[in-house]
């Protein structure tokens, strides 16, 4: 315990230093701590509503999810491509594809392993009349293959192989992309055994070896949309030109007409309309903190956004690998990234000079970048220009200028996204509800609540779900597939509802849950499906009670008497933060501790705050007393959720503030008050969280900048 105190000191000293130093000069409201999920789902209560698929055990697997075909997921995988259904992951099809003995024997005579020398699937392309393209690592031999669906007994035969170079990496771990379009496949891979030529290419045209088109890339995603191919990636940035190195985070675009240039000498062969820009996703303040490392897309998603009908996409970004893990959620107007491509190039006149914006009088017409008919027609001057401009001048803004989530932690990142785009909710509004995927396998849910209200909102984390238990593996990718959510690891693919709205006992803490996806109804906090479209609901006061704006509601009783269901058939502590009890005296505090948390953090009104502090200091200070007896017992028994990197914890309590507990709780002499069902295995934070959120409520946290907690937030 004292070295758990010590590193939570340090991390919290650490990050307070760093950030303090970094970006908070006088706007320190950003670096708060960090979002506390209002559901905590274990692992238990995760495996009771999931469903899981493991492939082969024995060996990696590398799965990539590839495709959806209606109910199904077509998944890459070792020597083959599974065939799953939905939402119980059951296999229903599969093809087998082995590389030959004599790849596999060449493979490993170039140095590369057993496992590495085998046919990792990582493209694959449904087209027409259900034929399949699908291309694979074929042992560090990338190869294509066609397959035909024989209509009469439902089976795949193969058809004639290609070669696969630069459509399909060498390395199944290869950060890839590609995307068919018009009849085309579009890559974005490396081209080469060492990975050192990366490229993005179409049949015969790829883009310049030059280090201005890509240099280093990770690619991310890529989809087509009107005359263009967009592309997403990482990379190194040439134009940084401080000592050391920097990555930034991209987007480029390609014109699906480009017929490359005329010879060697003017992208013969090579993009002719290939342009780039810095995607920002940054914390804003007086020196804006970035988060430079793009990790996953979402893909496109269609909806009103601040009220425009717009097209989005949906970023993870990361903080570089050597520093403190920083992650955040950042969405980006398609249109934006259109004006970027439209705006100024960026140039460096010669070696070691400055990058600086190209006048627009410089740039030759037909501008490059816009798509013309036939791009092998256009002026010498165009291509010259062409091969030598790449970069933009202007990055792309973040949509809201903030990210939809920050998360900092000494060691998580997020590492995938996706969306369950425009929920509509009971009042008619539209929220897309986020995904993000972390490196110690977990899933956290949020709601993108900018998205009709352009006042600042501090974020909301609804749920964090423990998907694995032990031996924690990153989540490589996330999708939402009607009403579940795919998680993809190396060696497992899972299935989840949306939603665990179920979970919620009470019309508040279903309303303060703030999910689109759940209302309270019928004295139940039920789903919402939003796949089942046209639901009119009775506007009488009778119908489902939701309010994902503000998170309360007066349609909900001031006094519930919550049934929770009995510890028989509720397994596990579920939710963390919060009491489960049978006993009828502890939801009183539950709501409030749920309100204050929630609800009152918005309420302008000062009376009514200053009396919230004045009742709950004392009822906190009363039950904190029997709770912080009661926590010696628990503490004893309970695997201690300090143990978590996401757990809100207080070692620190807050100066000023009334401490109901004693000093050192945990070696105080064991009682066990007979209010207390002796069952009850969760520590209680009610008395902690109703002084934070007090005080929170109160402004004081806006003038201690850092409070002193384990995780600190931006
Ligand atoms: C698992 O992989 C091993 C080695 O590639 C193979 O021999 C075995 O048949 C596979 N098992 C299954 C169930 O696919
Ligand atoms: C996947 O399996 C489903 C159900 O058997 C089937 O309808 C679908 O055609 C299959 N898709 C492919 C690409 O094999
Ligand atoms: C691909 O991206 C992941 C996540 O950022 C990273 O850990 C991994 O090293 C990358 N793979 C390669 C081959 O660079
Ligand atoms: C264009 O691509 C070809 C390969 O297709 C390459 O050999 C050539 O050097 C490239 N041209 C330029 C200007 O980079
Ligand atoms: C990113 O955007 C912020 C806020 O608009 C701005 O202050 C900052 O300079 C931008 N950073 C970059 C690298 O463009
Ligand atoms: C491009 O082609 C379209 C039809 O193919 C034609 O209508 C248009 O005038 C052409 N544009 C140019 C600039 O040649």
């Amino acid at each position: 315990m004292v070295s758990l105190a010590a590193t939570d000191f340090l991390m919290t000293a650490t990050l307070t230093v760093l950030f303090g130093l970094l970006t908070c000069p006088t706007d320190c409201r950003l670096w708060q701590e960090n979002a506390k999920p209002k559901m905590e789902v274990n692992h238990e209560e995760y495996k009771r509503t999931s469903h899981q698929f493991s492939g082969n055990g024995s060996s990696p697997d590398y799965f990539r999810l590839l495709e959806l075909d209606g109910q199904s997921l077509l998944v890459g995988a070792r020597n083959l491509i599974y065939n799953i259904s939905l939402p119980l992951l059951q296999e229903n099809q599969k093809i087998e594809w082995p590389s030959s003995p004599d790849t596999i024997k060449i493979c490993l005579e170039k140095g590369k392993s057993s496992d590495e020398c085998q046919n990792y699937v990582r493209v694959l392309i449904k087209k027409s009349h259900g034929d399949l393209l699908v291309c694979g690592t074929n042992a560090y031999s990338p190869m294509c293959r066609d397959y035909q669906l024989n209509p009469l007994e439902g089976v795949y035969q193969a058809g004639k192989d290609v070669s696969g170079v630069g459509s399909c990496p060498y390395d199944p771990r290869h950060n890839s992309t590609a995307t068919f379009a018009d009849g085309h496949l579009y890559a974005a891979t490396v081209s080469d055994f060492a990975a050192q030529d990366a490229l993005i290419r179409r049949t015969s045209l790829r883009t310049s070896k030059d280090n201005i088109f890509l240099n280093e890339p990770n690619f991310v995603g890529s989809f087509a949309l009107g005359d263009f191919v967009y592309f997403f990636f990482r990379e190194n940035a040439v134009e940084f030109l401080n000592c050391g190195k920097a990555t930034y985070s991209r987007v480029a675009r390609v014109c699906k007409n480009d017929r490359g240039g005329i010879d060697r000498r003017l992208l013969g062969n090579n993009w002719s309309s290939f342009l780039k820009t810095r995607l920002n996703c940054s914390a804003p303040g007086d020196q804006p903190f970035q988060f430079d490392e793009l990790q996953s897309i979402s893909g496109l998603m269609e909806g009103n956004y601040n009220g425009v009908p717009s097209r989005v996409v949906y970023g993870v970004f990361t903080t570089p690998v050597n520093s403190i893990a920083g992650s955040a959620v950042c969405v980006f107007n398609v249109a934006d990234m259109d004006r970027a491509f439209d705006g100024r190039f960026k140039e460096q006149r010669t070696i070691n000079q400055a990058w600086l914006p190209v006048s627009n009088a410089e740039v030759p017409e037909p501008r490059p970048g816009q798509c013309v008919n036939d791009s092998q027609t256009l002026p010498d001057q165009v291509l010259k220009f062409a091969k030598d401009h790449t970069i933009m001048n202007d990055n792309v803004a973040l949509m809201y200028g903030r990210p939809v989530l920050i998360y900092t932690s000494l060691s998580v990142k997020y590492t995938a996204i996706a969306i369950a785009p425009q929920v509509k909710t009971v009042d008619d509004r539209y929220y897309d509800v986020v995904f993000v995927g972390t490196d110690d396998g977990r899933i956290i849910k949020t709601v993108n609540l900018d998205i009709d209200n352009k006042t600042p909102e501090e974020p909301v984390v609804i749920e964090e779900i423990e998907v694995l238990r032990s031996g924690k593996q990153p989540v490589t990718s996330l999708k939402v597939v009607g009403n579940q959510v795919i998680a993809v690891f190396t060696n497992e693919i899972h299935a989840m509802p949306v939603e665990r709205c179920g979970l919620m006992r009470s019309c508040r803490e279903c309303v303060a849950l703030r999910d689109p996806h759940c209302a309270w109804m019928d004295g139940q906090c039920q789903f919402q499906d939003p796949t089942s479209s046209n639901v009119v609901w009775p506007k009488n006061g009778h119908g489902p009670i939701q309010n994902v704006r503000l998170g309360r509601d007066e349609r909900c009783p001031a006094v519930e008497t919550t049934s929770y269901p009995s510890q028989s058939n509720y397994v596990g502590t579920v939710i963390k933060h919060k009491q489960r009890d049978e006993s009828n005296e502890v939801p009183e505090y539950q709501t409030s501790n749920v309100e204050l948390g929630n609800v009152y953090r918005e309420e302008t009104l000062a009376v009514a705050v200053v009396l919230t502090l004045v009742f709950s200091l004392a009822v906190g200070f009363a039950i904190g007393y029997l709770v912080s007896r009661y926590r010696q017992t628990s503490f004893k028994e309970s695997s201690l959720s300090e143990t978590s990197d996401y757990s809100y914890t207080h070692s620190h309590p807050h100066p000023g503030v009334v401490d109901a507990r004693p000093t050192d709780y945990r070696s105080e002499p064991i009682y066990a008050p007979p209010e207390f069902p002796p069952t009850l295995k969760t520590p209680i934070n009610v008395v902690l969280n109703m002084q934070r959120n007090t005080l929170k409520s109160f402004g004081a946290a806006d003038s201690k900048p850092i409070p002193p907690s384990k995780k600190v937030y931006l």
